[in-house]
């Protein structure tokens, strides 16, 4: 019988009564279980010293990578342990079900980019989220194993260690084991995420995931990941094998097998993530390194960098209708050819260059006016022959060397997959492919030809992980999830500092807002506006709409005084550490 032809409690008491219930762990934990961190957590939203940085998601992540780098790790090993100390404490976006993106600048210098991205199935296919009539069928596209990716996590981490790592692989994920495997006590936060999903888990699941608490969690619960404790064991102990091969693959394609997957043994073992080549350019007295496709984020930084920098936002002042009427116009070109031009670059010749270049884009401001809008029916791509959840942590070490991470599952807990008997959640990623031409996505994000399904590629992505030099050195390290909202997260941050002279902790914190092309409208969050800014833009043709919150910008910087300042977004659990 499908889950979905039985009530869902039907299906939580048939859960209880298989016959795997047995190995079924209690959801809290004995008052007799040591904790390990004093609940509530300590989070601190901003920090200032001498030598060493990791900003995260969740204080546990951020104690994990301080504690590698006083081991004598460096920024890499702290990174990796970082991210699977996520996949632990942060089930909602932390992963070892999804992929993502690492910008890594050394104390050398150098700079390079690793591509860990999942890729569609060797089976994907461009129509297979369209029915007969051509409808996109919306669910098979965003929930379940039909909408999973083929996880790139642990390649990516097992790579990024190889190359540059110091500390032994598994000294890096222990941490991560004895989070899984003792437990921690959740955040209001979590209790709040995990309650929403519950019926998507029991759905989407072969077998009852430990995320599911019947009674519903609060904060302080303890959540026991005994699964996912020996998945990362036998990723410990074996390696990118302990993942793509083995016990951990062959639970990942039972759950294929029971709930109508089309990943294979193939795909997890043909997985392998890709170094590029960083996108860098020059702003002001400032050079910043960011990412290339297959994510759009670089590229629509770059483009709104380019084609704002002709007018005069300082003078207009922050949160102005001026300026705000500027950048919400070049948001929407940005979003025009993102829609068109940018996809997987091994699949699709995505003009980089044209769409990067000065002249191109002061040209696509040609039809800029002061007063009124472009309507976004008339603004179409240049000439040139993406709930948000995703996570972002930086990492700057004693010597130097600078690590900027964003990784996600797509949506809040992905697919809502738990992969039975391994204990970690599948992402839904293959809904950041334009599933056909014009269809919004879940971020209302809409693509053509260039981003459509095929095999073995990689969906286009918003992630924009940063690094930011000045004279040379490194300067920032930045990056946010928020799908769509990504690039104009981290380029709202950078004008906060860059043009409008804020802090850091005042550039992360201030209020944000987002144009995409389409919908044609100016989304912001509370408060960000005055009623008067709101009007005129308003009266320039605008459509300004609230929202919930934009992102979760995590940055470290350096000071004049040689310092770094961490700084941890007031938007969630988000804390910083260092020494
Ligand atoms: N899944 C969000 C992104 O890659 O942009």
């Amino acid at each position: 019988m499908h889950p979905e032809n039985i009530s869902d409690l039907k299906m939580i008491k048939l859960f209880r009564l298989a016959a795997f219930a047995p190995l079924f762990l209690p959801a809290t934990m004995p008052a007799q279980s040591a904790a390990i961190v004093p609940f509530p957590y300590e989070i601190k939203k901003e920090i200032t010293v001498d030598s060493a940085v990791v900003v995260s998601a969740h204080p546990l992540a951020t104690k994990v990578g301080i504690e590698i780098l006083k081991k004598g790790g460096n920024a890499i090993d702290a990174a990796v342990a970082v991210h699977f100390a996520l996949a632990v404490v942060y089930p909602q976006a932390g992963n070892i079900g999804g992929g993502g993106f690492m910008l890594y600048r050394d104390k050398l210098s150098n700079a390079y980019c690793l591509d860990f991205r999942e890729k569609a199935p060797a089976a994907a296919q461009e129509k297979m989220y369209q029915d007969s009539a051509g409808q996109v069928l919306t669910k098979k596209l965003q929930q379940g194993v039909l909408s999973c990716g083929v996880p790139g996590a642990v390649d990516g981490m097992y790579e990024a260690h190889r190359k540059y790592g110091r500390l032994k692989w598994g000294e890096l994920i222990m941490p991560s084991v004895d989070l899984a495997e003792k437990g921690f006590q959740i955040t209001e936060q979590e209790a709040e995420g995990l309650n929403e999903q519950k019926m998507l888990f029991v759905r989407n699941s072969s077998l009852m995931p430990v995320f599911i608490k019947m009674e519903g969690w609060k904060a302080g619960d303890w959540l026991i990941q005994k699964d996912l404790g020996q998945t990362l064991r036998r990723i410990a102990g074996e390696g990118r094998a302990g993942f793509y091969e083995g016990a951990t693959a062959t639970l990942i394609l039972r759950e294929m097998e029971k709930k109508g997957g089309i990943i294979t043994s193939e795909d997890l073992k043909n997985y392998k993530s890709v170094w590029r080549r960083p996108l860098e350019f020059d702003w002001k007295e400032l050079r910043i390194v960011t990412m290339p496709p297959p994510s759009s984020g670089g590229i629509i930084l770059r483009q709104l960098i380019g084609m704002t920098s002709g007018y005069p936002l300082k003078q207009y002042g922050f949160h102005s209708a001026e300026s705000i009427h500027v950048i919400a116009e070049a948001e929407r070109r940005a979003f025009a050819d993102r829609a068109v031009h940018l996809a997987d670059p091994d699949f699709y010749k995505v003009p980089q260059t044209t769409l990067t270049d000065p002249a191109y884009l002061k040209k696509r401001m040609a039809d800029f006016k002061a007063d009124t809008v472009s309507a976004s029916t008339d603004i179409t791509a240049g000439v040139a022959k993406e709930s948000e959840e995703t996570t972002h942590f930086c990492v700057v070490d004693a010597e130097g060397n600078a690590v900027s991470i964003t990784t996600t599952l797509n949506d809040s807990y992905g697919s809502k997959t738990v992969v039975g008997g391994a204990g970690f959640i599948l992402n839904n990623e293959m809904d950041d492919f334009s599933a056909k031409p014009g269809v919004p996505n879940m971020y209302g994000a809409v693509g053509g030809k260039a981003n459509a399904v095929a095999a073995n590629k990689r969906p286009l992505s918003s992630m924009t992980p940063t690094i930011v030099t000045r004279t040379g050195k490194t300067w920032m390290v930045l990056g946010t999830p928020g799908g769509t909202t990504i690039p104009t997260t981290v380029f709202q941050v950078l004008l906060n500092v860059v043009e409008y002279g804020m802090t850091l902790p005042e550039a992360v914190q201030a209020k944000r807002f987002h144009h995409q092309w389409k919908p044609d409208q100016i989304t912001m969050e509370e408060g960000c506006l005055s009623p008067e800014t709101e009007q005129a833009l308003q009266k320039k043709g605008h459509t300004v709409n609230p929202r919930e919150s934009i992102g979760r910008l995590e940055a470290i910087m350096r000071l004049p005084n040689g310092k770094w300042q961490g700084v941890a977004d007031n938007r969630g659990d988000d804390s910083a550490g260092g020494y």
